[in-house]
């Protein structure tokens, strides 16, 4: 009775704060943070029909999609890293993925590397405001300058800067042992440069795409999976004993 009473109280709290459903769905993720609004990736960013962007859900054209956040935010919940690395935060969407699911697991922590010392105030207020200060370590920094020299180990990457210098980050973490997780890279669609030639150059993906392939089969790896919908993501899976603790 107690339990009926404090659910329909919940209920009728969160019924003004619904938001209108997407494309007629009504997903919003636990994680997402109510007041972040979202559309229809095929409308924020050029797509060709292969991609099927009309099924994904985004936030604006610079974040993630709200379904490879979501993929993040589970990952993190399933495999428990304490040592999250991001590079390249924009607008904090994907940070907020990966802190929240650090929140929800009870540890770890996300260390968002990013380049625009705006991005990086706008950044660590955004955490504060969600209440993930906790989870996130901003570094206003290159991404190439701060691999190279520091002393964190990850148990699981997110590469999301520039495509040109996503390959390099990887090659520095395994040269250096500091990667010893999940790899997950952003953007690797094959059909990228159908609609979006310039950003990058075609031939820009083309070597970012086979970089990573290559990559994934490094000894130290023990396998890759490629998603091929929307804007594409690849990820590289490390050999068994050198999972994350
Ligand atoms: C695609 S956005 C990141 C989106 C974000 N991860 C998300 O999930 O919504 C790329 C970001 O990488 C940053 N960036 C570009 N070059 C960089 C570098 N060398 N080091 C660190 N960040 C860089 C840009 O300033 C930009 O904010």
């Amino acid at each position: 009775m107690i339990t009926r009473l404090k659910n329909a109280m919940r209920g009728a709290q969160l019924g003004w704060k619904k938001r209108p459903p997407v494309a007629g769905r009504h997903w919003q993720p636990s994680w997402l943070p109510l007041e972040i609004p979202f559309g229809l990736e095929s409308i924020a960013h050029p797509h060709s029909p292969e991609e099927r962007a009309g099924l994904f859900l985004t936030h604006n054209t610079g974040s993630t999609e709200i379904e490879t956040l979501n993929w993040l935010h589970a990952t993190i919940c399933l495999t428990k890293p304490a040592s999250i690395l991001e590079t390249g935060a924009l607008d904090g969407l994907g940070t907020i993925a990966l802190a929240a699911a650090c929140r929800d697991n009870g540890l770890g922590k996300v260390h968002s590397v990013e380049i625009d010392s705006g991005a990086c105030e706008r950044l660590a207020t955004r955490m504060r405001r969600h209440g993930l200060s906790d989870f996130v370590a901003v570094h206003c920094s290159d991404s190439l300058e701060f691999l190279r020299t520091t002393e964190l180990v990850f148990d699981f990457g997110f590469f999301d800067s520039l495509s040109q210098i996503r390959a390099e980050e990887y090659r520095i973490c395994l040269r250096r042992g500091i990667i010893r997780g999940i790899a997950a890279f952003h953007d690797t669609s094959v059909h990228r440069s159908k609609t979006l030639p310039n950003e990058p150059a075609a031939a820009v993906q083309d070597a970012y795409r086979s970089a990573i392939r290559g990559l994934a089969q490094d000894p130290r790896n023990s396998g890759f999976f490629e998603h091929t919908l929307s804007r594409g993501m690849f990820v590289i899976f490390p050999e068994a004993n050198g999972a994350s603790t």
